[in-house]
């Protein structure tokens, strides 16, 4: 299997059929799949007929969910700040898995809640060091997540028809300008700095961007308030249509996929298409002049 390199080829094009074939037997890794969407995905990839690893810190709920499945799956708890924890957690998804492999990998792990970078402090008061939690989860985490998946990825070379595949979770808070959220923009950047790279290994690197979702990350007062607005929620179950999309059609790679209320897609996905430049932009040419110059600075 090779991935085609990656070119601003335009948006991918969303149609109803899903051919789910190629997961079966595939090992899939969900962090934070002890909950909401990362559950959801858990059991679609299990019924689809791949074996599952869910690497959680939330113990309980990762054992109930494994309950829950029945087969085809294991619960690995992990703290995805933690680096061994998630060494502990890939090595346990290629043992336990039929073909020994690490096939698809969902960095979904994440959470919400006041960021103290930007709560104001008394300007007379001496400066406090702010607790950056949120990075740490939603942003080192999954940057951990990302180094592990392509090192064991790469493992696979020598099988090369074997697609491989990293979905990182971001949020529409990459797209828009959202307080408190720099982590998004930075997982918008890091599937971005490996597009153009990764395909060289045969790996796949896609985003989703999940709109607002009933789960339980957002309290009862928040969905009442974008209730009160008359904001339509994205579903879980889209949700998990584009997650099954991405990693069964081989040909998606480089795109940033928004889980979106029905209104604006009928499939409740759409490929968001805010990453490449137009014909004539001169970003689009000094991107080429960048990718070149970056090989030989980071390499
Ligand atoms: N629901 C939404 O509206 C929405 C929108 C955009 C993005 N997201 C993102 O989607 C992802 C899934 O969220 P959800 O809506 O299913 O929420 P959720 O709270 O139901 O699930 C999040 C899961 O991540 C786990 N987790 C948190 N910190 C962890 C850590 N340090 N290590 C390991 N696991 C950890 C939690 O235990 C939980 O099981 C999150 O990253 C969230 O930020 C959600």
């Amino acid at each position: 299997m090779s991935v085609p390199e990656y070119q601003d080829h335009g948006p991918l094009q969303i149609t109803s059929s899903l051919n789910l074939d190629n997961l079966v037997g595939k090992s899939v890794i969900v962090t934070g799949g002890a909950s909401g969407l990362g559950k959801a995905y858990a059991q679609v990839f299990a019924k689809a007929g791949a074996y599952v690893t869910i690497g959680d810190f939330n113990e309980k709920a990762g054992k109930e969910t494994v309950a829950e499945i029945a087969g085809n799956v294991q619960f690995v708890k992990c703290d995805v700040r933690n680096w061994d924890d998630q060494v502990r957690m890939f090595e346990a998804a290629v043992s336990s898995s039929p073909h020994k492999s690490c096939d698809v990998v969902i960095a979904n792990a994440g959470i919400v809640g006041a960021d103290d970078l930007y709560q104001l402090q008394d300007p007379s008061l001496p400066p406090v060091k702010p607790d950056l939690r949120i990075i740490e989860i939603n942003l080192i985490g999954m940057v951990y997540t990302t180094k592990l998946a392509l090192h064991y990825f790469r493992r696979q070379r020598l099988v090369p028809e074997r697609d491989r595949c990293l979905i990182l979770k971001a949020s529409v808070a990459a797209y828009v300008d959202q307080p408190g959220s720099p982590q998004q923009w930075g997982i918008r950047g890091l599937m971005r700095n490996l597009r153009r790279t990764a395909w060289k290994e045969s790996i796949r690197v896609n985003l989703v961007a999940p709109w607002f979702v009933r789960t339980p990350i957002l309290d009862q007062g928040i969905q009442d308030f974008l209730d009160g607005k008359g904001v339509g929620f994205a579903t879980v179950d889209d949700a998990c249509t584009a997650m099954l999309k991405i990693a069964s059609d081989t040909t998606v790679n480089g795109r940033a996929i928004g889980i979106v209320h029905r209104k604006e897609a009928p499939e409740g996905y759409m490929d968001l298409d805010r990453d490449d430049y137009k014909e004539g932009d001169a970003l689009k040419e000094w991107q080429e002049v960048v990718l070149d110059t970056a090989l030989r600075i980071v390499s």
